[in-house]
């Protein structure tokens, strides 16, 4: 696939008849649960490029939601997963185990944050290393309850459902949903400086806040684990005002509270760091147990919870598993992503990217009133769109433009609690044309609207 020509190329209108046909196909067989963001049916798909069955070229800002960081069908993941099918497929880590999921484990200890010793567990998604994550803490403090944050996102399993924050379309209509899940405020500062412009930069008075709210409405003898992604990810790009993280993490461990990182979105160089705790505080944030997934692999499914020994080693022997759990070919394709990660210099292109990205949406922000906020690190960048000479979210105007975009032949997705933000997610491995070429579209696209 490394032939894959790296320019944008429309044959057909978007989506083209080819992809119109499958679309019909899908209506037929496929749960009308699973939505599609844009009906385009894929072919191939390499560097920044995604080219559909019609032939059509599209410059993919998306990674799959932030998944093929490395790029699609990374060379050296090709390979090791060739490999490994080669050899064997699967045996269960549980029954019989083999040697590339310890190898995971020994990677994710050594590069996650944290300089103690610490254990991995693997398993296929992003939810489930969430609810595992929980299982653990609770496991170890013998404690039920748990803490999640307003704009999280933690998946769509029923326990993952309770934790995420935004109802429609994640969890209207699915509930019950399981007990003793309490909601904090986040540190959200575009927002937050609307009410008290020191809430928006004091990062510690957003974390009393919160920790107002928890010991008030839940009490640190009830609970368990508070659960944070550093980054809001679905929740639309959140950054926490500085020092919001370091003081939430330092009342967790003054009342014997396992801090959870999500890093699901954020993880594997996405943010300019191989983790986005290490942004946080002097000398990066030391999560007691972080869950990561997404980038992980480049598109094969596996997840992991990785954390402090004394913790992870809490749960009794057969508590934790799961057969498909640290598969070994997904398990070949994450030491092939960490060994592409390090040696291809990714963490400082995601840099690059953010300086590529940022600089020409100031630019934007400067002259058009409807860009509210710019935000973000990394390739993990998005905009909050709002109603002209005000902070009210356009969640018409967001899904206007992004549709303007698709059939432009650019992909970008929506997120937010309002639905008036625009992610940008692009591989780390796009050409600086290519990312250039998609940012001016999106301009002119907005400045038409
Ligand atoms: C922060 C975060 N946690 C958990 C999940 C759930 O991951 P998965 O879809 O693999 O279950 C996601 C997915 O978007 C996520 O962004």
């Amino acid at each position: 696939m490394a032939g894959l020509e790296q320019t944008r190329q429309l044959v057909t209108e978007i989506p083209g008849p080819a992809s119109l046909e499958l679309t019909k196909r899908r209506a037929a067989a496929v749960s009308r649960g699973v939505n599609v963001s844009l009906p385009v049916f894929v072919a191939r798909a390499f560097g920044g490029i995604i080219e559909d069955v019609d032939g059509n070229r599209l410059i993919d800002l998306a990674s799959g939601i932030a998944v093929t960081t490395i790029g699609n069908s990374s060379p050296r993941v090709v390979e090791a997963v060739r490999a490994q099918v080669a050899e064997f497929t699967h045996t269960c880590f549980m029954v019989t185990p083999y040697e590339r999921y310890i190898a995971v484990a020994e990677e994710l200890n050594r590069i996650t944050p944290g300089s103690g010793e610490k254990r991995s567990v693997l398993f296929n998604s992003g939810a489930e290393a969430v609810e595992n994550a929980v299982k653990v803490a609770r496991s170890y403090t013998r404690k039920p309850a748990v803490v999640a944050f307003n704009h999280a996102y933690h998946g769509r399993t029923n326990l993952a459902m309770a934790l995420t924050a935004k109802s429609k379309p994640y969890k209207s209509g699915f509930g019950p949903f399981a007990p003793e899940v309490y909601r904090a405020p986040m540190s959200y500062p575009y927002r937050d400086g609307l009410i008290d412009k020191e809430l928006a930069t004091d990062g510690e008075k957003a974390a009393a806040r919160a920790i107002d709210v928890i010991e008030s409405q839940v009490g640190a003898d009830s609970l368990a684990a508070v659960i944070i992604e550093p980054i809001a990810g679905e929740g639309g790009f959140i950054v926490p005002a500085e020092g919001f993280l370091p003081a939430l993490l330092d009342w967790c461990r003054k009342n014997d509270v396992v801090f959870i990182a999500d890093e699901v979105q954020t993880g594997f160089a996405r943010t300019g760091a191989m983790f986005a705790c290490e942004h946080e505080g002097p000398g990066g944030l030391e999560p007691d147990l972080i869950c990561t997934a997404k980038g992980i692999a480049d598109g094969l499914p596996l997840s992991a919870v990785t954390g402090r020994a004394q913790i992870m080693d809490a749960s009794h022997v057969g508590g934790l598993g799961g057969t498909f759990g640290g598969n070994p070919i997904a398990c070949a394709a994450a030491l092939a992503t960490i060994t592409t990660i390090e040696s291809d210099g990714l963490i400082e292109r995601a840099q690059q990217l953010e300086r590529l990205i940022t600089e020409p949406l100031l630019r934007l922000q400067a002259s058009d009133d409807r860009i509210g906020d710019v935000r973000g690190r990394g390739a993990m960048i998005a905009i909050e769109l709002v109603r002209s000479g005000t902070a009210e979210p356009d969640a018409e105007l967001t899904q206007k433009l992004s549709t303007a975009a698709h059939a432009a032949g650019v992909v970008v997705l929506t997120c937010g609690m309002f639905g008036n933000i625009i992610r940008l997610l692009p591989p780390l491995t796009i050409s600086d044309d290519l990312l250039t070429e998609g940012l001016d579209i999106l301009g002119r696209l907005l400045a038409d609207l």
